[in-house]
């Protein structure tokens, strides 16, 4: 996919998941890797309403170079595209019942959503790990990010504050964080129920056929 046709996929996304309610006000930042930099949506604005042209260009060090300036998050989406060579794109939410597990779930847990359906399995993998709560915008986070990241998580829960989800491409990586706060509910709404979930079998399974 070329720049312009990025610039416009990611305005698109963003609008689509902020009219689904994924995203709220002025929360939650995308970014796409390019050949020579990255794209980043820029800090304070609406998911909703990205405009392609002001989305910041950032070079490959990570410098602005031009649009708006850019999230406060880049050291977020930094951990993932540093640690993961493969991933092409990262997208960050606030999005009410995965950020409802990152507050029950314990920093450290790295399996706070059992594997109830295949997609989820299929999308983020074997362990969403919970990252302890930085302050939004805090370079701190970026090491803890990288280190579940280099450890093979897809996806991280950021305690008290929401999900970080890589994918190779923006679709792969939004569809895994739509999958992520759908199991996130899903986990909210069954939990007490004794509700039956994957075997460790059918969870590698999944994974073998799908990729992990
Ligand atoms: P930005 O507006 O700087 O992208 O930050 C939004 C956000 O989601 C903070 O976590």
């Amino acid at each position: 996919m070329d720049e312009q046709a990025l610039r416009a996929a990611i305005c698109a996304h963003g609008r689509s998941l902020f009219a689904r309610g994924f995203s709220v006000g002025s929360a939650g930042n995308i970014s796409a890797r390019l050949p020579d930099g990255v794209l980043i949506t820029p800090t304070n604005s609406c998911l909703g309403r990205l405009e392609p042209e002001r989305i910041s260009r950032l070079d490959r060090a990570w410098r602005h170079v031009s649009g708006d300036p850019p999230s406060k998050e880049v050291f977020m989406h930094r951990a993932f595209l540093e640690a993961r060579p493969e991933a092409g794109a990262v997208v960050h939410l606030h999005s009410t019942h995965a950020t409802a597990i990152a507050c029950l779930a314990a920093p450290g847990e790295t399996a706070p959503i059992p594997p109830l359906t295949p997609y989820f399995v299929m999308r983020v993998g074997r362990t969403l790990p919970v990252v302890p709560y930085f302050r939004p915008g805090d370079p701190a986070m970026e090491p803890a990010i990288a280190g579940a990241a280099r450890g093979g998580a897809k996806a991280v829960l950021l305690a008290n504050h929401g999900p970080v989800v890589c994918g190779r491409t923006l679709d792969e990586a939004v569809h895994a964080a739509e999958e992520l706060e759908e199991a996130a509910r899903l986990a909210l709404l069954l939990r007490g129920a004794g509700a039956r979930t994957l075997t460790p079998g059918q969870v590698e399974e999944l994974l073998a056929t799908f990729g992990g």
